[in-house]
């Protein structure tokens, strides 16, 4: 197949990577210059595991890199739209990218396409790129418009990519499904996981992968129903930290126990300081805005929405409860990126908490071992960043963890004692088991767990249980 993705930012680099992999000829087109121009030169212009190698196999190849959308189009049998879909202040979705993509696809028709929406993007918007096209004078047996959203995460984007939970293709036709259908074979019929090149195979992967067809507007609902699910099942976590700190129970063991059942599942069940990133955020607005729309009042996103922002909070005051007076203090914060694994500050709720940090007069050392470019750009020269955790730590009054980062929970924690002012941790993360900080030496504060002290153990009376652990 031929294949052209349009915009190379989180999804449609990766997209564009891993359809190459499977064997299309892909033309990635951008138009940001320097963007297409790092990428022509060879650079990675995003922190994304297994990318590089991709990148390395096949650019030049398979893959090419294009600001000529009018070419691209005409070269290919399957466009993917894949550029960005901001909130506006209102919270709707700007579908102002995805027009502009769609009324420059009618000149180069030159045979059948089928355009598809790999952004994320409200029910009806594939309707409008129909009659967009239709508009700018395409023949309406030229082209089909279809949905297929992405359902990969930042950090394990490629793995999510090729070992897929399933593959959701929107079409209101046979034709239009087929080309989906095969361009995604090499996964679905297996063969892409019998290679001695692919891609090592995640825990967890269920391979073949299912691929669901369904209508365009089903599919575009998928997609929005299921980010919002999955930052409903995260402030409801958050919620029952809240009720577990009230009452001295662990949240972790809560998290278990719910956690197990099949019909409820562990994931996504971790305690933390919110959801952020480019995604659920604005994705949660966006379906609360085409559902108010519609006619219907989803309440209950309002409520998930609250909770996320009432985490940040929540955690603000633990910091306070930790230090009392925050003027002048010096703090350690591990962790910028909105999660472990990417370099992506959009939303991030780590960003948020340094910058609020910073309005109440702290100074700030951080460490993130991938974000600090992007973090450079919003935070300037008002934080210092550190090229480790521990020089981070040097001197600090407390240590606060913001992204749950695998090395963050690995650290050497008798050199964090030595290196910190006071052994005082924050976690947001839920990184460690209070009993090892605890004998460690350190105040530790988590979420949804007691706090533990060495002077007195655990720090906040409440009706601990006193078993604590992960
Ligand atoms: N990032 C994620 O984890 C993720 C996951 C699933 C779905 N999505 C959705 O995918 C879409 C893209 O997200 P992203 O994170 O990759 O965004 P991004 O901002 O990283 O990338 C968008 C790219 O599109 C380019 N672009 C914009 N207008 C263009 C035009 N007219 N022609 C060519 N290129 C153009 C931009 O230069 C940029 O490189 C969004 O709708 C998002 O909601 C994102």
């Amino acid at each position: 197949m031929r294949i052209a993705v349009v915009g190379s930012g989180y999804v449609g680099l990766v997209a564009g990577a891993c359809f190459a992999d499977l064997g299309h000829e892909v033309i990635l087109v951008d138009n940001d210059e320097q963007k297409l121009a790092a990428l022509q030169n060879g650079q990675v212009p995003i922190h994304e595991k297994f990318l590089p190698e991709l990148l390395e196999r096949h650019r030049g190849r398979r893959l090419t890199f294009s600001g000529d959308l009018h070419a691209a189009v005409q070269a290919s049998n399957a466009i993917f739209i894949a550029v960005g879909t901001p909130p506006t202040e209102q919270g709707h979705a700007d579908l102002s990218y995805v027009e502009s993509v769609a009324r420059a696809i009618p000149s180069a028709i030159n045979g059948y396409k089928v355009v598809v929406e790999k952004s994320t993007v409200p029910v009806y918007t594939s309707d409008w790129i129909r009659k967009i096209i239709l508009r700018n004078a395409a023949a309406p047996d030229s082209f089909d418009v279809a949905s297929n959203p992405e359902f990969l995460r930042e950090g394990t984007a490629v793995t999510d990519f090729l070992y897929p939970d399933r593959i959701v293709v929107g079409a209101d036709n046979e034709r239009c499904a087929a080309v989906l259908r095969e361009i995604y074979a090499p996964l679905t019929d297996g063969s892409y996981y019998q290679r001695q090149d692919a891609i090592p195979q995640p825990d967890r992967a269920q391979i073949p992968p299912p691929l669901i067809v369904t209508s365009t507007k089903s599919a575009e609902l998928i997609k929005h129903a299921s980010n919002a699910f999955l930052a409903m099942k995260i402030s409801f976590i958050n919620a029952v930290a809240s009720v577990c700190e009230s009452v001295g129970a662990n949240v972790q063991q809560v998290c278990q126990g719910i956690g197990s059942d099949s019909r409820i599942g562990p994931r996504f069940l971790n305690p933390g300081i919110g959801y952020g990133g480019s995604c659920f955020p604005k994705d949660l607005k966006a379906f609360r805005a085409v559902a108010h729309e519609s006619g219907y009042e989803f309440r209950l996103l309002d409520e998930v929405m609250q909770i996320n922002e009432e985490q940040r909070r929540r955690f603000l005051r633990k910091v306070r409860s930790a230090l009392w007076t925050l003027r002048g203090k010096r703090l350690a914060v591990l962790g910028l990126a909105f999660k472990g694994g990417t370099d992506d500050i959009r939303e991030s709720p780590a960003i948020m908490l340094v910058q609020t940090l910073l309005q109440e007069g702290c100074r700030i050392a951080t460490y993130d071992p991938a974000a600090h470019e992007r973090a450079r750009e919003v935070l300037n020269s008002s934080v210092d960043f550190a090229d480790n955790p521990y020089h981070a730590a040097h001197g600090a009054d407390a240590l606060l963890i913001l992204t749950e980062w695998d090395e963050f929970a690995t650290l050497d924690l008798q050199r964090l004692h030595r290196e910190l002012k006071y052994p005082i941790v924050i976690d947001g993360r839920n990184l460690y088991d209070p009993e090892l900080m605890v004998a460690q030496g350190f105040t530790y504060y988590s979420i949804g767990r007691p706090a533990v002290s060495p002077e007195s153990h655990p720090l906040e009376a409440g009706t601990s249980t006193g078993a604590f652990g992960k």
